[in-house]
């Protein structure tokens, strides 16, 4: 026996992508129902991204989700990029007009939305198993998913495919309908949560003979720190001590000290670039990881994830009110213009920062070359942290 449920936009995933587009839409009066395989505190402890551009700060504001993170949140109007043993500062709020970042754990902004849904009455359910999605090249599109035992089919006028790079929705989509675009890159990072405070104010990004090292944090008393490392690294060859000793030789610069801690988290991630064309198909609209990946040198995927789910919230509301479908019509080729730029700009971060395999002396070259114009260039500066900060919403 299937149990029928009813609702407007119906969203495959609760992080970043689909808790946004829920609670915007919630603003718009626009119903939809969220299923999501994981459970709440898995969700909520998920340790991923920490940068909010501008523009996701001034969002989640604006949705009345941001108080803990105006409260918590690091506000940052700079990096620093580390060369040849020296830091040159990027100043965002000089080269941008006074924008800047707030680190403040992705986990964390899924917290507060989660809460936010639950205090408007929204539907998230979690620990949902055997999501599938139904004619959606129609109008009568459907999500079917058991729970507790019992069946269940929601009928919907639009599915979102929030459910990021490994879920059900894109490959529901038949075969022939997207082009995919891939770059898989030869390294991954190694990345620790240690509880040290963080031995720099801002964000140290490094380019070190033995690999690529990035020093961020979560709190006053949280560092997040990556280095470079194999693609497939084994983790468990990794014990802290070698952790932190290549970290303080990769961070090495005059005067300055690398203050350790004990780990409280370890992990190894892959790094690609990886888009599909188009977006939408039918009913169904791809948002976030499901339809793109950034390499993380450029603290993308939250932000890029929550763009879309802008456009998409825009469109819906444009056509709930008044029955034009012209910005769902557009809502791919709205998407990929901002996703190519980011695509292009976590390419060049990651490029210039890391060493590859297959490099040879002209490349080192060029890497170096590539730093001293961009901490000596007002102009090259200047587009690394409009990027950063996050272009303009269209
Ligand atoms: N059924 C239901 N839920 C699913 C399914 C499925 N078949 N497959 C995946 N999910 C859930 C995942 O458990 C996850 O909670 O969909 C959610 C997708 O969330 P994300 O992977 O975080 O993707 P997105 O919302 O697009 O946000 C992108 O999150 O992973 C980071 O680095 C990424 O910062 C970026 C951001
Ligand atoms: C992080 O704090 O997790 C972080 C910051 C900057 C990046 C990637 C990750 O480029």
């Amino acid at each position: 026996m299937q149990i029928s449920q009813r609702t407007q936009v119906g969203i495959v995933g609760a992080g970043p992508a689909g808790l946004v587009l829920s609670h915007l839409l919630h603003l718009h009066g626009i119903e939809s129902i969220v299923v999501e395989n994981r459970s709440r505190q898995y969700v909520e402890e998920r340790v991923r991204a920490g940068v909010l551009e501008q523009g996701t700060v001034n969002l989640l504001t604006e949705m009345g989700v941001g108080e803990r993170m105006k409260a918590e949140g690091l506000v940052h109007y700079g990096i620093e990029l580390r060369f040849g043993g020296r830091g040159h500062r990027i100043d965002f709020h000089e080269l941008t007009g006074g924008k800047g970042i707030t680190i403040y754990a992705q986990n964390e902004v899924l917290r507060d939305l989660n809460n936010a849904r639950i205090a408007t009455g929204g539907q998230v359910l979690f620990e949902v198993e055997n999501v599938s999605i139904h004619d959606f090249d129609d109008t009568r599109p459907k999500i079917r998913y058991r729970k507790d035992g019992a069946d269940y089919e929601v009928s919907c006028d639009f599915i979102a495919g929030c459910d990021g790079f490994h879920g059900i929705c894109r490959p529901s989509i038949p075969a022939g309908v997207l082009t995919e675009y891939d770059r898989v890159y030869p390294f991954g990072w190694l990345g620790i949560l240690a509880e040290a405070p963080p031995s720099a104010e801002e964000l140290v990004y490094t380019y070190h003979d033995r690999g690529f090292a990035l020093l961020s944090m979560r709190t006053p008393h949280i560092s997040r720190l990556y280095l470079q490392c194999k693609p497939d690294e084994n983790i468990d060859h990794w014990e802290d001590e070698r952790i932190w000793r290549e970290l303080h030789t990769r961070f090495a610069s005059d005067g300055w000290k690398l203050t350790e801690g004990p780990i409280l988290q370890k992990g190894v991630t892959g790094m690609r670039s990886f888009v599909v064309e188009p977006m939408q198909y039918g009913s169904l609209f791809l948002a976030g990881d499901s339809a793109h990946i950034v390499p993380p040198t450029g603290a993308k995927g939250l932000n890029l994830a929550i763009a879309d789910v802008t456009v998409l919230a825009r469109a819906l509301h444009r056509f709930y009110a008044t029955g034009n479908r012209s910005l769902l019509d557009q809502y791919s080729s709205t998407c990929l213009r901002r996703v190519w730029k980011v695509q292009r700009f976590s390419w060049w971060m990651t490029s210039m920062l890391h060493r590859f395999p297959d490099e040879n002396p002209f490349d080192r070259r060029r890497q170096l070359a590539e730093l001293d114009y961009v901490t000596t260039s007002r102009a090259a500066s200047t587009s690394l942290a409009e990027n950063y900060v996050g272009l303009p919403m269209e």
